[in-house]
């Protein structure tokens, strides 16, 4: 009933401001579909649920984790963390890339520090040494002396489920998950035209961001405030920003003004990677939770390898203008979801049902 009278009262304004009429009945039909309710603002700030949703959605999903360029060569490593989960992934000396979580079995101790290097033969843990054959096998404890209970061959490094796609390095906590292929299958059916295989030569930003995780995620499902936020974007495309759902991914589509380069695709998919494919290269967008109130942002850009470098620095840059804008308006977004006074909204059926979408699958994984 209240949505109904909503959509009258917005019908009238669009009819004083010139509306043709065929456009006011689209508008019309389009507004009798349900405006659904926010999740409410204590799911954005809470310790319990982010908890949750580290182990329903964080340890149970696919996650993009390094491009295949990043670990070339045997014993070359990537590792970082997210939700709290600190992960590495090497190259073994069979060429195969195993992600391992990046904790050792003797008292938890690192392995490796974040970031990409080179390890020869093998992982020695960095508190006392113990030392990790690249498929994660106990090759040796240090020093350990003479113990009758102690079978090194039960001491291997936890494994993660590991999948290459299109040279994409996938991890996944679940070790009995189902590949990597049927979570990225919407993606795969758009991206054989596009050849993303010519871009392997890879650039990484990080971004911290003071905001939840969702805060961020949802802000990305929409083009609702590209007017209103993205003067320099807006300028780019035409007012027809349209979102697809193809479960679990999203895509998104808008008409370029004179000839701006826009994304070939646009895209996200299920719980937080977009994905460009521009005609000159790629961008990756990790929204990874650090903490309740913390996200870090990556992005993984893809150039060709002979591409110019002061174009490639071009291109980051202008990405990053976009990318300002939307932080600070998430930040802003969080600080008020955090103040108690909003307790929840309504999103548009128009522009929003990604974000709808999105919510839907949150409250199914948490419960
Ligand atoms: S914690 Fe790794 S060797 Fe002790
Ligand atoms: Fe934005």
């Amino acid at each position: 009933m209240k949505a109904r009278k909503e959509g009258r009262f917005s019908l009238k304004l669009n009819a004083k401001s010139g509306t043709s009429q065929a456009e006011a009945r689209a508008l019309e039909q389009a507004m009798r579909q349900p405006a659904p309710e926010t999740l409410p603002a204590r799911l954005y700030n809470d310790a319990a649920v982010y908890e949750t949703e580290r182990r329903e959605i964080f340890a149970r999903s696919w996650q993009l984790f390094a491009h295949e360029s990043q670990l070339p060569r045997p014993g070359d490593y990537f590792a970082t963390d997210y939700a709290g989960f600190p992960v590495v992934a090497v190259r073994g000396d069979d060429g195969a890339v195993r992600a391992f979580h990046n904790v050792c079995r003797h008292r938890a101790g690192p392995l490796v520090e974040d970031g990409g290097g080179h390890c020869a033969g093998a992982l020695v843990c960095r508190y006392h040494a113990w030392k990790y054959a690249l498929d994660g096998r106990l090759a040796s404890a240090r020093d350990f002396g003479p113990a009758e209970d102690f079978d090194p061959r039960q001491f291997a490094l936890f494994p993660l489920k590991t999948d290459v796609w299109r040279g994409f390095v996938f991890v996944n906590l679940d070790t009995d998950a189902r590949p990597v292929e049927e979570a990225i299958a919407p993606l795969e059916r758009r991206m054989q035209t596009l050849s993303p295989e010519r871009f392997r030569n890879p650039r990484i930003s990080s971004h911290n961001i003071h905001c939840n995780w969702k805060t961020y995620v949802e802000n990305y499902l929409e083009g609702y405030h590209i007017p209103v936020l993205h003067p320099m974007l807006a300028s780019t495309i035409a007012a027809d920003y349209g979102t697809e759902i193809d479960p679990p991914a999203q895509f998104y589509r808008a008409t370029p003004k004179n000839d701006a380069p826009i994304a070939g695709l646009w895209a996200w998919t299920w719980p937080c990677l977009g994905v460009n494919v521009y005609a000159d290269g790629i961008l990756m967008e990790r929204m990874w939770p650090v903490a309740k109130d913390r996200t870090r942002l990556d992005y993984l850009f893809l150039f060709s390898e002979d591409a110019d470098e002061a174009e490639i620095e071009r291109q980051i840059a202008a990405s990053l203008i976009t990318t300002k804008e939307d932080i600070e308006i998430c930040e802003a977004v969080q600080r008020n979801l955090d103040a108690g006074i909003y307790q929840s909204g309504r999103l548009s059926p128009k522009h929003e049902q990604g974000v709808a979408w999105f919510q839907k699958q949150v409250l199914r994984a948490i419960g």
